[in-house]
């Protein structure tokens, strides 16, 4: 089972300046929560609860804020500072004590993931002992996204990062799950044109290997990334969307961890005493009433 989990939450969000110049991206607002919320219910909702967050370097402060250590929801976070965008697969250099000897999942701090099912699929790809595993989903512009081409049986036959070409039209998602060895590969890597490290140089080491396989989030999923200012307005509306007519939150953290067994009714009601008056808090409480 993965038990370790990291966010990858630094970047400069540039393409979203000024609002981005004194607020990291995945503290700014998707409809009612923090984006950040939103990866953190997922590593949550697939019972990791060891939890390393990589931020900006002198951004550190804003995050603990709103996300201390953990203890408020039955979880463990920890930090470390990126000082600059060096690629996603510095996470697994960065995180090289956090993971030790343990397998780990990654998901990058601008995902959003929803769907039916989506837990038990979760904790499906926690299982992951060898190997990497990689989640896909299809999209109309696959130019934007790392591309993952699949033969009928989900063997991965290529990837490429942001391809001009179309090839595939299967994205690969910013979830990960990795075995250990991903450290090792992750510090042999040459940085590309763009002086990154890049994810799919990474994940082609363990598919020339045979080690590479994949999730596909069928049409009742949904994954959405935020990667620019339309996008946050599109995610924001279909969050709204689904919580106003369900009457249920997307990625309330202390339901998770209270349905989860993780906290207990006084944590709860110090959750509502830390958020304020609020509709956040307007909803916790009624998680008290209907358990009570
Ligand atoms: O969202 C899925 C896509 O994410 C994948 O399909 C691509 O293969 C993958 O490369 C990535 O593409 P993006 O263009 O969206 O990556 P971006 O540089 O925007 O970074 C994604 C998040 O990771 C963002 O929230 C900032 C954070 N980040 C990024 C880099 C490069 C860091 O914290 N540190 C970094 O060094």
């Amino acid at each position: 089972m993965i038990k370790k989990g990291i966010i990858l939450a630094g970047g400069q969000g540039t393409r979203m300046s000024p609002l981005t110049k004194a607020v990291n991206k995945q503290l700014l607002p998707v409809y009612d929560k923090p984006l950040i919320f939103y990866p953190l219910s997922i590593l949550m909702l697939a019972k990791i609860r060891d939890i390393l967050i990589i931020v900006n370097k002198g951004q550190l402060d804003q995050y603990k804020k709103i996300l201390p250590n953990g203890n408020n929801l039955g979880i463990k976070i920890t930090y470390k500072e990126q000082d600059k965008p060096r690629g996603l697969p510095d996470a697994f250099i960065l995180g090289e004590k956090f993971i030790g000897k343990s397998n780990v999942a990654m998901i990058l701090g601008d995902n959003f993931f929803y769907g039916q099912n989506l837990s038990s699929k979760l904790m499906q790809n926690t299982k992951l002992k060898n190997g990497a595993k990689i989640v896909l989903h299809k999209v109309q512009k696959p130019e934007a996204f790392g591309v993952a081409k699949i033969k009928s049986n989900n063997k991965i036959i290529s990837i490429k990062e942001k391809p001009k070409k179309f090839f595939s039209d299967l994205a690969i998602t910013g979830l990960y799950f990795f075995d250990n060895k991903v450290v090792n590969y992750a510090k042999r890597l040459k940085p590309s044109k763009r002086n990154e490290l890049e994810i799919v140089d990474l994940l082609n080491i363990y598919r020339k290997k045979n080690k590479l396989t994949a999730d596909l989030i069928g049409r009742g999923g949904a994954w959405l990334d935020t990667g620019s200012i339309e996008d946050f307005y599109k995610t924001s509306a279909f969050v709204s969307a689904i919580e106003n007519r369900q009457g249920l939150k997307i990625a309330c953290l202390e339901e998770i961890a209270f349905n989860s067994g993780w906290i207990n009714k006084k944590q709860i009601n110090n959750a509502v005493n830390f958020y304020g008056n609020c509709d956040y808090s307007k909803y916790l409480k009624r998680l008290l009433k209907i358990h009570k």
